[in-house]
């Protein structure tokens, strides 16, 4: 079955789904993306990502496409054309197309892509044993809790960490607090069970997975600090793990090479994975 993407009002073979060169995103950077995985058929938390989405826009002052009904049922029907019960829809908001000029032109119409795929996600085994985290400098700007599209620091950082054969790099700030990872949030539990997160400034994203963990902690009654902490608490933690639309909550059990807690994940991590899938209804976090 031949995919097909949503571009600008029309549903298009995926192969040939193009916007124009002059778009400011691809000129620019000048744009914002959401990720939402689906998982058995169901979104997870659509209205939190929706939420944020609308929130990136107004930062950045670009007009929303659509109004939110009208786009979910775009990521809906996107999904449905792809036969889509397990993976994510990938929606893509940029200021639209003018010619090549740096201020934001007058009378300009937003662009919005809309794309769905399977995904594998990470594998049963992968989770059953934890990944290892390389750390790096946060070479970002200063506005990372906006959604940008502007991705290149995220880009260079990830090829980094699977270069020196780990899942992820933390990035850690001039100070030497770990801000988040290149695309996932970063947690750990201190050695008195204290779940701790970098609260949610300018500093990192608000993952929507953030959110829904912060949720299941509250039901499993874990204390909650949300503060940074730094690389050496880190690697003094009892357990540490990471989080995102696409892996959930996956162990970290390494970091640069360093064993965190007994080098095994957690059985707090473990709690947090199953409340924040139960919250779906969800028994597995698998893609498959
Ligand atoms: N990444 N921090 C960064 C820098 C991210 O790019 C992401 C998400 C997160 C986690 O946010 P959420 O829980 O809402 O997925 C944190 C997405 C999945 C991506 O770029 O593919």
């Amino acid at each position: 079955m031949s995919r097909v993407a949503y571009v600008n009002g029309q549903y298009v073979p995926h192969a040939e789904a193009g916007v124009h060169i002059e778009d400011r995103g691809y000129q620019f950077a000048d744009g914002v993306y959401e990720v939402i995985a689906i998982l058995q058929g169901k979104f997870l938390d659509e209205e939190g990502h929706h939420d944020r989405l609308e929130r990136s826009l107004r930062e950045l002052r670009i007009a929303p496409p659509m109004g939110r009904r009208a786009l979910s049922h775009v990521l809906h029907e996107t999904i449905r054309q792809n036969r889509i019960t397990s993976g994510i829809v990938y929606v893509q908001v940029t200021r639209g197309v003018s010619r090549r000029d740096h201020p934001f032109p007058a009378d300009i119409r937003p662009s919005l892509v809309v794309t769905a795929r399977r995904i594998k996600g990470p594998s049963a085994q992968t989770v059953e044993q934890g990944v290892g985290v390389v750390t790096m400098r946060d070479i970002r700007w200063e506005r990372r809790d906006i959604k940008s599209i502007s991705l290149l620091p995220n880009v260079l950082a990830k090829q980094n960490a699977r270069e020196s054969g780990a899942y992820e790099a933390w990035l850690v700030g001039e100070d030497g607090l770990v801000h988040e990872g290149s695309s996932t949030n970063a947690w750990i539990v201190t050695r008195d069970g204290v779940l701790v997160t970098h609260q949610p400034d300018h500093a990192v994203l608000n993952g929507i997975t953030r959110l829904g963990i912060l949720k299941a902690a509250e039901e499993l009654k874990i204390p909650v600090e949300e503060r940074p902490f730094t690389l050496e608490e880190a690697k003094q933690a009892k357990e540490a793990f990471l989080s995102s639309t696409t892996s959930h909550l996956l162990p970290v059990v390494t970091i640069d090479r360093h064993p965190v807690g007994n080098g095994h994940p957690g059985e707090t991590t473990r709690k947090l994975l199953a409340a924040y899938l139960a919250r779906f209804g969800l028994k597995s976090g698998s893609f498959a």
